[in-house]
């Protein structure tokens, strides 16, 4: 029987805002009554992957894994709205060896994420630095597992119960024991013709083994675009865009921004392999807000167009109404987009002129100037 999870007496709200959102969900509650039952104190408990907080706070959590500067921002708004002390944050590009260490570590607290590749990256990770005799709380929504959890789970860090699906979510419980599973090849690459050189992308960047067929559109079409001292690739990825543009001379200074760590820092990586020396720097937040630097001429974009795991236009409308901010007068954004997503609206009540530069039987490639 379960009793119901202690978020009720918390007060929890998801960051960006999102209308009727609720901060937590069936795994959730899952991973809160099944951590709690364990007598664990809450300062050993390291959590992955919490979406909004809602586990770090039920549980009184000692530390946070995660590669998500919105699930950072989240955290932190619900941890100050519940004056509860701080969480010890660790990015997905750290290692994790310090905070086991140092908070002794004797129960994982884990979300399932989107992406295969960066949950099996996880697991890797974790196979390497828990000890023996650890235990491993995994859950997730069920329309979102994959057949192959459990498998996973056994593979990388060892013996695992499948425990029977509630609340649309189903948990597993895994024990770590003395396997050394090979690591996880972590590091996607390609060959990007524009740049007539290899990228590479970390486990949880978008389009991590092939260029994106709406950014390969977008490279296809910027040719023509007036060139400004600097340009802003906003959302970008492994940096694939913004790189490009630069090495055809379409701006001297290029800022690349993104809400993932691994983004950013493949982006990093990527900026020292393919232009080294260049002007380049990096914003690690939501989109451009907090973002402090000099207006810009050019701003190029292939927006987020999932919250979670539904489509929704709503994030990538965000980032086009900061875009407009982030402007010289006489300025352009230009992203590309879905066919079916409407981002029209917005761009015209942000926006002096839009324009359609090209499309195909999938994209548009919109050109909205102050
Ligand atoms: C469609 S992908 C495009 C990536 C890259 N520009 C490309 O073309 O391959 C969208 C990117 O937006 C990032 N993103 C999502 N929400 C964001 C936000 N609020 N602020 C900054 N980046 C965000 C994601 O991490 C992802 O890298």
């Amino acid at each position: 029987m379960l009793t119901p999870a202690p978020f009720d007496k918390l007060r929890l709200r998801q960051y960006p805002p999102v209308k009727q959102g609720q901060a937590y969900n069936g795994a959730d509650t899952l991973l809160v009554q099944a951590a709690l039952a364990s007598g664990c104190p809450g300062e050993q408990i390291l959590v992955v992957n919490d979406e909004f907080g809602a586990l770090c706070l039920a549980l009184r959590a000692g530390a946070l894994w995660t590669d998500s500067w919105l699930a950072s921002q989240s955290l932190k708004n619900n941890l100050a709205a519940n004056e509860a002390s701080a969480v010890k944050l660790c990015w997905s590009t750290e290692p994790l060896s310090e905070i086991v260490a140092k908070n002794s570590c004797a129960l994982i607290v884990m979300r399932v994420p989107k992406q295969q590749a960066y949950f099996e990256y996880q697991l890797s990770h974790l196979a390497t630095v828990l000890p023996v005799g650890t235990t491993v709380l995994v859950a997730g929504m069920d329309k979102h597992l994959s057949p192959a959890t459990a498998k996973l789970l056994e593979t990388y860090i060892g013996p695992t119960e499948r425990h029977r699906g509630q609340r649309k979510a189903r948990m597993f419980t895994c024990m770590k024991d003395s396997r050394r599973p090979a690591p996880y090849a972590e590091i996607g690459e390609y060959f990007c013709e524009p740049l007539n050189s290899n990228l590479i992308s970390m486990a949880n960047v978008f389009a991590r083994e092939k260029m994106d067929i709406g950014s390969r559109f977008l490279l296809e079409n910027i040719a023509g675009l007036e060139a400004s001292d600097s340009i802003i690739d906003l959302a970008c990825g492994n940096g694939i865009i913004g790189l490009s543009a630069l090495s055809q001379g379409l701006c001297k200074k290029l800022l690349l921004c993104d809400e993932s760590a691994m983004a950013i820092e493949s982006a990093r990586r990527n900026a020292q392999n393919v232009v080294p020396g260049r002007d380049i720097s990096f914003h690690h937040g939501d989109g451009l807000i907090g973002y402090t630097g000099d207006p810009v001429g050019l701003i190029l974009c292939n927006p987020p167009f999932h919250l979670n795991h539904a489509v929704d236009e709503t994030v990538g409308r965000r980032l086009l109404v900061q875009a407009a901010a982030h402007l010289l007068e006489g300025g352009s954004l230009c992203l590309v987009a879905n066919r079916h997503l409407n981002y029209l609206p917005v761009l015209k009540r942000e926006f002096k002129r839009v324009e359609k530069l090209a499309q195909n039987g999938k994209f548009i490639i919109w050109k909205a100037s102050r």
